[in-house]
Order: structure tokens, then C-alpha cells, then sequence
């Protein structure tokens, strides 16, 4: 069997495979169907000071090979998230905390609160369902910089990753913006911001009118756009949007990411994210590949 152990600013992943923020709780209803420790980590829902309640209803609404969502960045706050599903999920598997702030400060609290307890913090600067912050922070490069360097500041321990918003003028520069902060990797690509309309109603079917849009249908996308962080950082690149079975986790990492996220496609088949690993196994044996690390960054363009 192929080695698939990564190792991403110094903290061991047991496989690149970690479920994407917002799409897999805090690992709890998910370890019902399997042991999620076959997991190489979770990046958890976003977390916010207080507690949130999120957006009215309907928040989800389906398009063809994607769904939209305007959750609202519903959560329990951090100091609860320690308190109550910090300890289940890190004897399982790499925590991945997503934090989401309104202000600078905001940032700064909640990364000062989980540093040394969680293996990764995941910046969300690029949530598009939230009305105050959120996305604010993730079109300009300026205030990505700004919103990094202060998150990094309040950190001592725990490596930092700045997920960036698909949504802005050009990925590499605000890749390059991340880096230039102090960001230890960055992952990409958060939703993209869509409409789905009921014609009878004339109507958003959204309660929000818009949401983010995610799940198969934008995986070329994604893997653009990962090409392109990839190459224009030397930090490392964690890459996800659209990915559902091993071979587009396996075409992410050719792109230059050292890890995958998996979203959207959890709630498709909730054993998607095993199912992906086992298979990616499978496809490194069949091509007589030791370790999972020498298919990273090996995409050879045409021309
Ligand atoms: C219902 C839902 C909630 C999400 N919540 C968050 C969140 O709280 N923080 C965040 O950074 N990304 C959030 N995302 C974005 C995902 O983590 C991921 O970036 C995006 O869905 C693309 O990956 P996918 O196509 O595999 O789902 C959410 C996505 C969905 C579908």
C-alpha cells in the first residue's frame, strides 16, 4: 500500500485528504457512519466569538451538480467549541479550526483562544453569506494582508492558513497577499456567490437571496484557480471545490496541492471522504507510485 502521510508546516497528516469547513459539523454525526480517524484531518464549521444562529430559511438550494448555501456561518462560538467538541475531535484526527470574524480584533481573539490547542487555524476571510466582515476581508490584497498579519501575531503555536474567497479579481495576488502577511499555507477555493431562482415565485430560492456555491460543478474552477495560487506561493497550497471521488483528489494534487478539502460531496454519500482515500490508495498502487507526495506539483501544461 502507498505511503499517503503528507506533512504541511510541520504537523504530520496520517492522509491529504480533510473535510472542508461547514460541511461536516464537528465530526460527530459523521464518526456514526465511520471512525473518523481514517480521516487526515476536519476542518470544522466557522467559528465566531459568540454563539450564532445564522441565517432565516431556506438557506440551501440545489443546482445541477452543485448547491447553493447562505448558512450564515452558524455556530456554537469558540469558547463553547472548546469546551465541547475540541477534545472528541482531536483524539480522532487533525483539527483544522475555522475562525470568522467581523473585525480585526475579532480575528485576533479567537486565533489567541485556539493556538496551541488546535493543529491548524483556517482563516475564513472569504465567507459571502455573511452581511458585516466575512468577505470583506478577502477581495483586496491589502486588507488580506492586514487580516493575516494580525491573526499571526496572536499566534504562538499553531501554524496558520488563510482559505481565500474565489470571488476577486486575481487568486495569485491575493495568494502572494496571504504569504506576504505571514500566512504559513493557504487553502483554496471557498464558494462562489450564485442565485437560484423559483420561477412561480419569482423569488430567490434562497432566504438570503444569494449563497455560495459549491459541489462538482465547480471543480474546473477550483483546479484553475489552485494552479494558479500554487504557482505564484511558496507557502503550501491545500486545494479543494468540487472534489468527489480519488481521481479529482488526485488531479488537485498534480495542480500543486499538498492536501485536498471534501465538502459538498459528504452530504451526497456520506462515506465519500473514506471512499477517496481507499481509492487514491488503489491509484497509487496501480501506477506503482510509493508515497503520495510525488504526484504533487507534476502537471505538465500543453504547449
Ligand atoms: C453548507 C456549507 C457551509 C459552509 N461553511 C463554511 C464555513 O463556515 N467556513 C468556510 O471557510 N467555508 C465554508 N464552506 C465552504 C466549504 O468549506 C468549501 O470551501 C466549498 O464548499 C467548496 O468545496 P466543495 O465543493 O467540496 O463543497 C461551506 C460550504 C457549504 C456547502
Amino acid at each position: 500500500m502507498a505511503d499517503l502521510s503528507v506533512e504541511i508546516c510541520g504537523v504530520k497528516l496520517k492522509n491529504p485528504v480533510i473535510a472542508a469547513s461547514g460541511t461536516f459539523g464537528f465530526g460527530r454525526e459523521y464518526n456514526l457512519l465511520y471512525d473518523i480517524s481514517v480521516l487526515g484531518g476536519v476542518s470544522t464549521k466557522g467559528l465566531t466569538p459568540e454563539p450564532r444562529l445564522g441565517n432565516p430559511v431556506p438557506r440551501i438550494a440545489e443546482g445541477d451538480s452543485v448547491i447553493l448555501n447562505a448558512v450564515g456561518l452558524q455556530n456554537p462560538g469558540v469558547d463553547a467549541f472548546l469546551e465541547n467538541d475540541f477534545k472528541f475531535l482531536s483524539k480522532k484526527t487533525a483539527v483544522i479550526a475555522n475562525v470568522a470574524g467581523k473585525t480585526l480584533d475579532d480575528y485576533a481573539e479567537i486565533c489567541g483562544k485556539l493556538d496551541g490547542y488546535a493543529d491548524f487555524i483556517e482563516l475564513n476571510i472569504s465567507c459571502p453569506n455573511v452581511k458585516a466582515g466575512g468577505m470583506a476581508f478577502g477581495i483586496r490584497p491589502e486588507s488580506i494582508k492586514e487580516v493575516t498579519r494580525i491573526s499571526k501575531s496572536a499566534l504562538k503555536y499553531t501554524p496558520l492558513i488563510v482559505k481565500l474567497s474565489p470571488n476577486v479579481e486575481s487568486i495569485a495576488v491575493n495568494a502572494q497577499a496571504a504569504q506576504a502577511g505571514g500566512a504559513d499555507a493557504v487553502s483554496l477555493i471557498n464558494t462562489l456567490t450564485g442565485m437560484v431562482v423559483d420561477i412561480e415565485k419569482r423569488r430567490p430560492v434562497i432566504a438570503n437571496n444569494t449563497g455560495g456555491v459549491s459541489g462538482a460543478g465547480i471543480r474546473p474552477i477550483a483546479l484553475r484557480m489552485v494552479y494558479e495560487a500554487a504557482h505564484s506561493v511558496n507557502i503550501p497550497v491545500i486545494g479543494m471545490g468540487g472534489i468527489t471521488c480519488a481521481e479529482d483528489a488526485i488531479a488537485f494534487m498534480m495542480a500543486g496541492a499538498r492536501a485536498v478539502q471534501v465538502g459538498t460531496a459528504n452530504f451526497t454519500d456520506g462515506n465519500a471522504m473514506p471512499k477517496i482515500i481507499s481509492g487514491m490508495n488503489s491509484w497509487l498502487d496501480a501506477h506503482g507510485i510509493k508515497s503520495v507526495n510525488e504526484i504533487v506539483d507534476t502537471l505538465v501544461l500543453n504547449g
